[in-house]
């Protein structure tokens, strides 16, 4: 234990946050086993990634077949779990959302899907919300705005942040940020990249009719629609995607966490004429692990377990349980100012920022991981979102875990 966190202390690069004072030794379903025997429920999915909870059977055995018959192959080599893979996917999706390249993480498939859209667009210039995390690499950390930003020198010139949408007149506050957006373009917009429902910022869901509007903004400048459903996409909000709620089909989206349900998948999907506009300006994104079979057979088996178990609708139930316990929690304390979310994916906004590590602290202690989001800069917002596999007594152990140690500050 002792040398440990001497390691830690002596050889650990530092990326962000603290981290957690406890050794993982393994994980089951909804819970994490620590070193020392304790049993820890995952109300963050891993890193908002576990769907299925931790070492689902399915997953386990199909990565203990794939690992022995297929691993990795040279990138422009082709296998039957990627094709597979392609093709379910798009028949999950509107018709038009075709075409599909599989690759690692979220920030790796919004670097793309930014690349193709500028190549497609023959311009550079791109807008997401202020509130917005898109990853770590450089186009997606240039369109990143809730984190990060400072100290790392210039971004890629041409990207514009509008406000994370807000209650009240959202339509004159949408006018408003892209007469800002056209007064500051070179006349090169390309791109908008969004979250359906913005994670990091806090859990804020935009109004309905919002990203209709947004994408006639979009239209009327010939910019492209990039949706990033990194945390929203595969049930995890009660339909198979978030902008199903809204009624558009962006012209490329964005998966990643939870395609893998915990394995490095991700995936960008596009139109057949997008895909055949970047082809033609001959399109590169040639990385080591493009197509990989291994992961692509997770993908499969992730929408296995989906479909069969029907998880959107029961993403659906459970949210409302959970919803149901939360508010119940904020009707008695009056530290909790607001329950808000879709599906599993909930945020519990808390009035004063300086509890929230105290109370991350104390869920710990009593069993319960929950993500507060604890970065200098961001609010005072837990981010609830457990496997979409979780037992409703597994969620009513949280929500008790959770008022015990609201009621204790
Ligand atoms: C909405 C969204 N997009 C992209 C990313 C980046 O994904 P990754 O960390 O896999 O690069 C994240 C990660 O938190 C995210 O929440």
């Amino acid at each position: 234990m002792e040398t440990f966190w001497d390691d830690v202390d002596r050889h650990l690069i530092r990326y962000g946050g603290t981290f957690t004072r406890e050794i993982i030794d393994s994980a089951s379903g909804s819970f994490l086993f620590t070193e020392d025997g304790r049993r820890v429920l995952d109300f963050t999915s891993g890193q908002m990634s576990g769907i299925l909870g931790h070492s689902h059977p399915r997953v386990v055995e199909t990565v203990r077949r794939q690992i022995a018959n297929l691993d990795h192959l040279f990138s422009g080599m082709l296998s039957r779990p990627v094709v597979d893979l392609a093709r379910r996917l798009a028949e999950t999706l509107p018709p038009s959302l075709s075409k599909v390249q599989l690759l690692t993480t979220g920030a790796e498939s919004n670097e793309a899907a930014l690349r193709m859209a500028k190549l497609v667009t023959g311009k550079h210039e791109v807008v997401a919300f202020a509130r917005s995390w898109h990853g770590m690499t450089a186009a997606a950390a240039a369109a990143t705005y809730s984190a990060g930003r400072k100290g790392y020198g210039p971004a890629a010139p041409g990207n514009f942040a509008i406000p994370a949408p807000s209650a009240g007149d959202w339509q004159a506050q949408l006018d408003l940020a892209f007469d800002l957006v056209d007064a500051q373009s070179v006349g090169s917009l390309a791109a908008c990249i969004v979250e359906p429902i913005l994670s990091s910022g806090g859990i804020l869901e935009p109004p309905p009719g919002y990203f209709a509007a947004l994408q006639r903004k979009c239209r009327e400048r010939g910019m492209l629609l990039i949706l990033d459903e990194a945390q929203t996409g595969l049930c995890r909000t009660g339909t198979w995607y978030a902008f199903e709620r809204d009624g558009v089909v962006p012209d490329i989206l964005t998966l990643s966490k939870t395609l893998g349900a915990g394995l490095p998948l991700a995936a960008v999907v596009t139109s057949a004429e997008i895909e055949a506009e970047a082809h033609a300006r001959n399109y590169l994104f040639f990385t080591t692990h493009v197509s990989d079979p291994l992961v692509a057979a997770v993908g499969n088996t992730v929408l296995d377990v989906l479909i069969e178990e029907r998880l959107d609708e029961r993403a659906a139930k459970l949210g409302a349980v959970l919803r149901n316990g939360l508010t119940d929690i904020a009707s008695r304390h009056p530290l909790v100012t607001d329950v808000r979310g879709r599906g599993l994916l909930v945020g519990l906004e808390i009035a004063d920022e300086s509890l929230s590590a105290p109370i991350t602290q104390k869920c710990l202690d009593l069993g319960l991981h929950m993500n507060i989001v604890q970065m200098p800069g961001m609010g005072g917002v837990f981010r609830i979102a457990p496997p979409l596999t979780a037992t409703e007594e597994e969620l009513a152990l949280g929500v008790s875990i959770l008022d015990e140690a609201i009621g204790s500050f």
